[in-house]
């Protein structure tokens, strides 16, 4: 049975990702989720799959050198899947290094770790282990608005904010292991994700819950940055499929081919919620156009992002199957079943959190 190491699998996608590989292999497969649980780390986003056999959780930091080289003594790895990270660019414009410590010394002691756990004598390495690196299209900077420019994986590596430059830079140290010891390992680049699980910092689940709430909905600028939205169980399918089916020591990018104004994406939620609410739900009326707020732009506010998925659809046949009018509804449903979730993540801390980032 093969054995999966997830790391961040408490997190938004890394929790979708496990249900995702449950749902797909069942009991064909061993996962273990190591995750230190921030404040973006949640156990409840596991609930459900938790008495699994086929299942454990280690609370351990990802830079605890000791507490990962166990883990591979300990069990015998046959896949990496490494999502953890600090994964925010407001907060890593207001407090950079914790990005640089944990995006940066935590990807290279997981390397450095599987490196020694899977290299032969003559350097050669163990049959079928693989490591993949999970990262994102803002290490390719900003395109213009001018809608005929996409990220390649040959694209300049040119971030912005202290959190892509963060990934850039582990996503180097993983392409020097390649390059250096033939490490067997893949690097995805991936576009904006939404869908069940995501942390209200992030813009879609603000939204749908400050909305819900009415309370104003802070856009950044004019509102007319672009990012490319994708279902989060399409991420998890391409990094299955790249594992799969990919070329190992290749960069894939992974994007939804749909690009959308941020003003765009709040509009369409606020007509989405009002189409699901039924007209007895005492918050409906509240929820119109009049709780859009222009608020201070975010410093060094990458203008586009817009991937060509095309690499990753030659090599393994993947493609974003998820439209944006389907995965919204899925998402705003989940968040109007999980009311508990958002309130017990928006309580305590997140308070602090929005009233400092939004005065
Ligand atoms: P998230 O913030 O929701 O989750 C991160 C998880 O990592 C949390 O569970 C947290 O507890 C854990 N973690 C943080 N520091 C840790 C440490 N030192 N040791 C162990 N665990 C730690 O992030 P996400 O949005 O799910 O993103 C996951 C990965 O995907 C990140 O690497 C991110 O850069 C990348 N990514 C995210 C997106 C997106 O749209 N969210 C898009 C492309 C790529
Ligand atoms: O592109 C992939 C990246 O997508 C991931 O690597 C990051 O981990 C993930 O956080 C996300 O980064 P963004 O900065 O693009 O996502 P965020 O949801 O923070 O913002 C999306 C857009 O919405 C961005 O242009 C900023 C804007 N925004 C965001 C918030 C939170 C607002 O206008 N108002 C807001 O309150």
């Amino acid at each position: 049975m093969r054995t999966y190491l997830v790391t961040g699998g408490a997190g938004f996608i890394g929790s979708n990702y496990i249900h995702y590989m449950f749902r797909k292999y069942d009991g064909d497969i061993r996962i273990i989720n190591v995750d230190c649980l921030t404040y973006a780390g949640n156990l409840e986003n596991l609930r459900d799959i938790e008495q699994r056999d086929n299942y454990s959780f280690v609370k351990a930091d990802i830079c605890d050198k000791e507490a990962i080289d166990r883990i591979f003594s300990e069990n015998d790895i046959d896949r990496v899947v490494h999502f953890a990270a600090e994964s925010h660019v407001d907060r890593s414009i207001r407090d950079p290094e914790i990005f640089v410590r944990t995006n940066v010394l935590g990807t290279a002691v997981l390397l450095n770790a599987a490196r020694k756990a899977w290299e032969n004598e003559d350097g050669s390495y163990k049959e079928d282990k693989k490591f993949l690196h999970v990262s994102t299209d803002e290490v390719y900077g900003s395109l213009p608005d001018d809608d005929s420019a996409f990220f390649y994986e040959t694209s300049p590596v040119d971030p912005h904010s202290p959190y892509s430059a963060s990934k850039a830079s582990s996503d180097m140290l993983v392409k020097a292991y390649i390059d250096t010891y033939r490490f067997p390992a893949n690097i995805t680049n991936c576009s904006n994700n939404y869908g069940p699980y995501q942390f209200p910092e992030k813009l879609i689940p603000l939204i749908i819950n400050n909305a819900l709430n009415g309370k104003k909905l802070p856009v950044y600028g004019d509102g007319r940055n672009v990012r490319d939205w994708l279902y989060v169980d399409d991420h998890a399918k391409a990094i299955d499929m790249v594992q799969e089916k990919g070329r190992l020591g290749e960069r894939y990018n992974i994007g939804g081919h749909n690009e959308k104004q941020n003003i765009e994406i709040i509009k369409i939620i606020l007509q989405t919620l009002n189409e699901m609410l039924p007209d007895s739900d005492p918050r409906k009326s509240a929820i119109n156009e009049s709780l859009i707020t222009y608020v201070e732009d975010r410093k060094g506010h990458d203008r586009r992002y817009a991937i060509a998925p095309d690499k990753i659809k030659a090599d393994t046949g993947w493609y974003p199957e998820t439209m944006f009018k389907d995965g919204i509804r899925l998402t705003i449903k989940w968040y109007f079943e999980h009311e508990d979730w958002m309130k017990n993540v928006t309580s305590g801390d997140y308070q602090k959190y929005y009233q400092e980032m939004y005065k």
